[in-house]
């Protein structure tokens, strides 16, 4: 708390009054009214949108075939608050679709006034793109039949005896915390032949001109002093070597870096530990190698 305080303090008045309100509204949580409001969760076209990015960018690179989701039991880690890529695989087929998110409030997650506002677009967009599988109403039934989500971490969602074919995440892994130990609890979790996406943002996750700023002119503890436990400060070597001591066949596809408006000095602490294509890698792509 003290330090909170300290460093809304040392904040201009505006940053501070707002960093306040995210810091209010984060403890309570989110309602129905937020999710209406916010035009990044109420964007129908969204996971759609990353799945065909992250699949084109794997065709390009590694020739790889896009995921199969009939009759597979598909698993999402961190799906946010409308249930992430599960809409997507259930008109695909899908078995079924689980996710698990601590911060996830399942009030609202199906919530009628979200029929039309979110999920009614999803429905034409997924009808136009794959053709008209089956009727809106079939979809939404399976939506509250087939999709169950965790308010959980991966470490703690009672997925006992379940395995799952196909994994997912977006922008997910660089939060979990323990990495290691989560990664495992996923590869305990993997129907033989697993097929995974995880895209990894590896920034600061702040809004400042370079997505790196005030990470590398200090050690992680004091960055996690000054600005919280927000991000695991994992790098790409480290999210590939925890996925491949998980028994995962996993590789990693970078997706682009930025390098751009760093300006500030790199300790020895990163710069003996990791090149600088490491250290400036924005966002990668870690899949299923193998296939
Ligand atoms: C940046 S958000 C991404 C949400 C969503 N995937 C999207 O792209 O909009 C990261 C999410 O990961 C969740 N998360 C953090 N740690 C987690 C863990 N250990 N297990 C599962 N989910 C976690 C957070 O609650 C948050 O909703």
């Amino acid at each position: 708390m003290a330090n909170l305080l300290r460093r809304i303090w040392e904040l201009p008045p505006r940053d501070a009054i707002r960093k306040a309100l995210r810091r209010v509204r984060a403890k309570k949580g989110y309602d129905l009214d937020d999710l209406l409001r916010s035009s990044k969760h109420m964007n129908s076209q969204l996971f759609y949108n990353f799945l065909s990015r992250y699949e084109s960018i794997l065709h390009r690179s590694h020739g790889w075939d896009a995921l199969v989701f009939e009759g597979q039991d598909v698993l999402e880690v961190g799906c946010g608050p409308v249930l992430g890529f599960g809409p997507l695989a259930l008109f695909l087929g899908a078995a079924s679709y689980t996710g698990v998110d601590p911060t996830f409030q399942p009030e609202w997650a199906l919530h009628p006034r979200l029929r039309d506002k979110y999920y009614l677009g999803i429905y034409k967009d997924l009808s136009g793109i794959f053709g008209p599988r089956m009727t809106c109403e079939r979809w939404l039934e399976l939506l509250h039949t087939n999709a169950r989500v965790f308010s959980a971490t991966i470490l703690d969602a009672d997925l006992a005896g379940r395995s799952f074919g196909i994994m997912l995440s977006n922008s997910t892994i660089e939060h979990v915390e323990p990495l290691g130990p989560s990664v495992a609890r996923l590869r305990e979790l993997a129907a033989p032949g697993v097929r995974f996406i995880h895209l990894v943002d590896f920034g600061n996750h702040r809004a400042t001109r370079s997505p790196f700023s005030g990470i590398y002119a200090v050690e992680p503890d004091a960055y996690r002093q000054k600005y919280g436990r927000g991000i695991n400060l994992a790098r790409p070597p480290d999210v590939l070597r925890i996925f491949d001591e998980a028994g995962f066949s996993a590789a990693m596809q970078p997706y682009y870096w930025f390098r751009e408006f760093y300006d500030e000095p790199i300790l020895p602490y990163w710069s003996n530990r990791y090149s600088d294509d490491d250290l400036f890698l924005k966002c990668a792509i870690v899949f299923s190698a193998g296939r």
